[in-house]
């Protein structure tokens, strides 16, 4: 079974990498054409995030029928890379399948985390359309609820082991509706509604800090240890893009809004989880390195230059934007490497 994913995963990691070049294209490196600078947002989300992310929804449920849908979205992003017309249209359709899926594992657990996963998977398809009717700005910030909603959804099936107070519960869904609202009123009024999301991505990182069990796990020692820091450090940076998000003030703080999100917490809980998931997509084993930190804290180190160098000179925030990239790559090389020293499962 887990053969079958290998060419998705492949796939995956050449639109993450392709992603990151088209990133830093877009932070003026001009590393790749145009075209494809401008769809770094689409590359990264819609394609990287959507292939992975469905495949290991699909792989879960070990259904056959269910890997259409990452199929779909690598085949998206393929098509972006080779400036394919209905490139978008695969992704809308696999978003539109990742709907499905979502709402059939709701069907069978009825409960906050599948519901919250569920509303993720609704914005992914929102992004996409919006990506293919109006372009990139607009389906921003259904992209990053997609990953906000589908990461919360997740983190709160843990903490419901913990906690099974009304008011623990109350909080999350107070949070995640002002959140969602304010991701719909962009489509109104844009500034409103990423300062409306803004309160709710600070009231959800409160949430997660408070009640995950990350907090926990940094006493711990090897692996636990590793991903309570990456948790932990990923809730301060939803801390700051909920921030800059409330104080909204235009192109200026918008790309380190963007980033606080998409690399502080998406990319710091990445790093935390894939030591895990890898492995299990792949069948082999992860060995922990203590050079996982490395690329952990050359993120969160390059990410307060990008955002001094808001403050201070562009050549700052050039030099952070290549180094967002190096811990990338850093974090890439460090996981085969773990992976290679852990051999295939069983053996
Ligand atoms: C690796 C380093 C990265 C660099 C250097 C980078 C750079 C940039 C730049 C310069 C912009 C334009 C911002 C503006 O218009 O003010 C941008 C936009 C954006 N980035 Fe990134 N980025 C990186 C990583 C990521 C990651 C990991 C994600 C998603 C998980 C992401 C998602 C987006 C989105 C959705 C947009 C807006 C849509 C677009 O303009 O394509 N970026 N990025």
């Amino acid at each position: 079974m887990v053969r079958r994913n290998y060419p998705l995963v492949a796939l995956g990691m050449v639109l993450l990498l392709v992603a990151t070049l088209a990133g830093l294209s877009r932070a003026d490196f001009n590393l790749l054409p145009e075209q494809l600078a401008m769809s770094h947002g689409a590359l990264m989300v819609a394609g990287f995030f959507g292939t992975l992310i469905s495949l290991e929804r699909a792989f879960a449920m070990g259904n056959t029928r269910a890997y259409l849908v990452p199929v779909l979205s690598a085949a998206g992003g393929a098509g972006i890379l080779a400036g394919a017309q209905h490139a978008a249209s695969l992704l809308v359709a696999s978003a539109a399948g990742y709907v499905l899926l979502s709402l059939r594992m709701l069907r069978f657990m009825p409960n906050l985390a599948t519901g919250t996963m569920c509303l993720g998977a609704v914005a992914l398809l929102a992004g996409n359309v919006l990506w293919y009717l109006r372009g990139s700005a607009p389906a921003t910030p259904f992209w990053g609820a997609f990953l906000l909603l589908t990461i919360a959804g997740e983190r709160i099936e843990l903490a419901q082991l913990l906690s099974t107070k009304a008011g623990v519960k109350r909080w999350f869904m107070l949070s995640t509706g002002i959140y969602a609202a304010g991701v719909a009123t962009t489509l109104l009024d844009y500034s409103l509604g990423l300062r409306i999301s803004g309160a709710g991505m600070l009231l959800l990182a409160l949430w997660l800090l408070r009640y995950d069990v990350a907090m926990k796990s940094i006493s711990a020692s090897g692996l636990p240890r590793f991903t309570g820091f990456a948790l932990v450090l990923g809730y301060l940076w939803l801390i700051a893009g909920g921030v800059l998000g409330l104080a909204y003030a235009g192109s200026y703080s918008y790309d380190m809004m963007l980033h606080s999100l998409f690399l502080g917490f998406v990319f710091s809980m990445v790093f935390g989880h894939a030591p895990v998931i890898f492995p299990a997509l792949l069948g082999r084993n992860m060995r922990f390195l203590g050079s996982f930190y490395l690329h952990l804290i050359l993120l969160h180190l390059s990410l307060m230059l990008r955002l001094a160098g808001n403050f201070i000179s562009a050549e700052l925030t050039a030099w952070g934007s290549l180094l967002n990239a190096a811990s990338i790559f850093l974090f890439l090389a460090n996981n085969a490497a773990g992976m290679i020293a852990g051999g295939v499962k069983g053996e």
